[in-house]
């Protein structure tokens, strides 16, 4: 008999592709994905420990499904709950005390492991809690992935982090960096592409720090790049997400060498200020920054740039700021994400006693985002009467509508595109808003390929 799987994932691209590998994980057990909590067996949150908020959210999602539960136990039904990923990772069997209802709590390192923790969680009515990282890797220890992910489609190659910015709490939940030989990427990328992907996303905490044995030597991101890009029918490649420390020569030129990759970078830079940079441990300057966007632009006249910021940092003055909004001046970014610093225990940035009062914060956010989003509204309107190659993977929000990504990573919606789902097709952009562009296919162009 098949089981209800409801998978809910939180945070960031890691955790989308490790909500598809447990699925992966439990479908030998009879284990098929459902998108409703009311009927699923056994009930998986994927969290996310960045933020004070994203860690709220959890608790309350926590509280609705306990409330499915006990409708489920009213009926003579289980169900089981598992807490997986960052927050699992860091608060551990904190979350059963919190959350006595919750059968399991496992991290980001330990899922391959579910299938042994829910017999278990059957067998002793919960309490299970799995958090070792085991000296083998997951990845050697997870079965092939199998569920297609569509078009686009995420590959991680990277795991942990190494580089304990102050204010971070990746290094704690994700463990030590970790690279994926390029064999096993291939194999995956290979099996992806034959599902239909078209475009696939390396993932990592800290991409371009990978580092994959390859042949009894090491690949860096830029060789992997270069033999991924050898596949037939993968006509896309981009990754995510990348430190500036990390932004090597290979790495910078294979953006003007490489068609495949696509000209958009996410390079979070989080301030302007050397002098905050310094105490969130970044390990850059703004000038090392502005030379590799220099750099990248030389290499790849068309790249477009986005980045993340985090505002009110613990003893950020009004001085830092403006180097904040001087670098963004000076930069120009197609899109951004930006943050008020969130106090995140465990870390170093959290115990500084030069916290920055709310009202600071939230003022310094407002201003970041006009500017931010003045950008992303320029860059996109640029963009109006140009062609463009776009991926229609998605439904768009209107009937009849497909959304897809630009080469620069902008959201494009077409009207009356069915015929071309999961395709690369040319599109000529007729509009421009904050978050997307509107256009219209090209007809009997050469871009047009089937998909798979
Ligand atoms: N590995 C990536 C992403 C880390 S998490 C990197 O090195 O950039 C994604 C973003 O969340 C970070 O870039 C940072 O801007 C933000 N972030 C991380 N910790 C935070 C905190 N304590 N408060 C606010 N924002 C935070
Ligand atoms: Fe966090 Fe810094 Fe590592 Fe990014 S590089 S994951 S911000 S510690
Ligand atoms: Fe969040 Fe963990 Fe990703 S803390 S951003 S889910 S690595």
């Amino acid at each position: 008999m098949t089981k209800k799987l409801y998978i809910k994932t939180y945070g960031c691209q890691m955790n989308v592709y490790d909500s598809l590998r447990m699925a992966d994980v439990m479908a030998p057990l009879g284990y098929s994905a459902s998108d409703t909590v009311e009927d699923a067996d056994l009930v998986i949150l994927n969290t996310c420990h960045i933020r004070e908020k994203a860690e709220d959210k959890v608790y309350s999602d926590l509280g609705r499904i306990l409330k499915e539960k006990d409708k489920k136990k009213a009926k003579g039904e289980k169900m089981l709950i598992a807490v997986g990923g960052c927050v699992g990772q860091a608060e551990g069997a904190e979350i059963i005390h919190r959350a006595p209802y919750v059968d399991m709590v496992l991290g980001p390192q330990t899922y391959h492991q579910l299938p042994e923790m829910v017999t278990r969680a059957i067998r002793d009515g919960g309490g299970v809690v799995e958090l070792e990282f085991p000296t083998v890797q997951k990845f050697d220890l997870l079965p092939e992935s199998n569920i297609a992910q569509g078009a686009s489609a995420f590959l991680s190659v990277q795991e942990g982090c190494d580089k304990f910015c102050s204010f971070c709490v990746v290094p704690y939940t994700r463990g030590v960096e970790y690279s994926r030989k390029v064999s096993a990427v291939m194999d995956e990328a290979k099996r992806l592409v034959g599902q239909g992907a078209v475009e696939i996303t390396l993932l990592g905490q800290n991409v371009n720090a990978y580092h994959g044995e390859n042949k009894g030597g090491t690949a860096t991101l830029a060789d992997l790049i270069a033999q991924l890009a050898n596949i037939n029918g993968l006509e896309r490649i981009r990754y995510t997400t990348s430190h500036p420390r990390d932004m090597s020569d290979d790495l910078i030129a294979i953006h003007g060498s490489e068609p495949k990759l696509m000209p958009f970078l996410h390079l979070p830079v989080q301030s302007g200020s050397d002098e905050i940079l310094k105490r969130m441990n970044r390990k850059h300057t703004a000038e090392l920054y502005f030379d590799i966007i220099a750099r990248l632009r030389t290499s790849r006249p068309d790249i477009a740039f986005s980045s993340d910021f985090i505002v009110g940092f613990p003893g950020e003055s009004d001085k830092d700021f403006e180097d904040t909004m001087t670098l963004v001046r000076q930069v120009q970014f197609a899109q951004a994400y930006s943050f008020k610093y969130s106090q995140r225990p465990g870390t170093p940035a959290a115990v500084d006693d030069r916290q920055i009062e709310e009202k600071v914060k939230d003022e310094r956010l407002q201003r970041l985002q006009t500017l931010l989003r003045e950008q992303q509204t320029a860059y996109n309107a640029s963009g109006v009467g140009k062609t463009m190659s776009v991926l229609l993977d998605r439904d768009g929000k209107h009937e009849g509508q497909l959304l897809g990504k630009s080469p620069y990573m902008q959201s494009v919606h077409v009207q009356g595109a069915e015929p071309y789902r999961g395709q690369l097709v040319d599109v000529k952009m007729t509009g421009a808003f904050l978050n997307s562009l509107s256009g219209e296919i090209v007809e009997n162009t050469v871009n047009m390929r089937k998909a798979s």
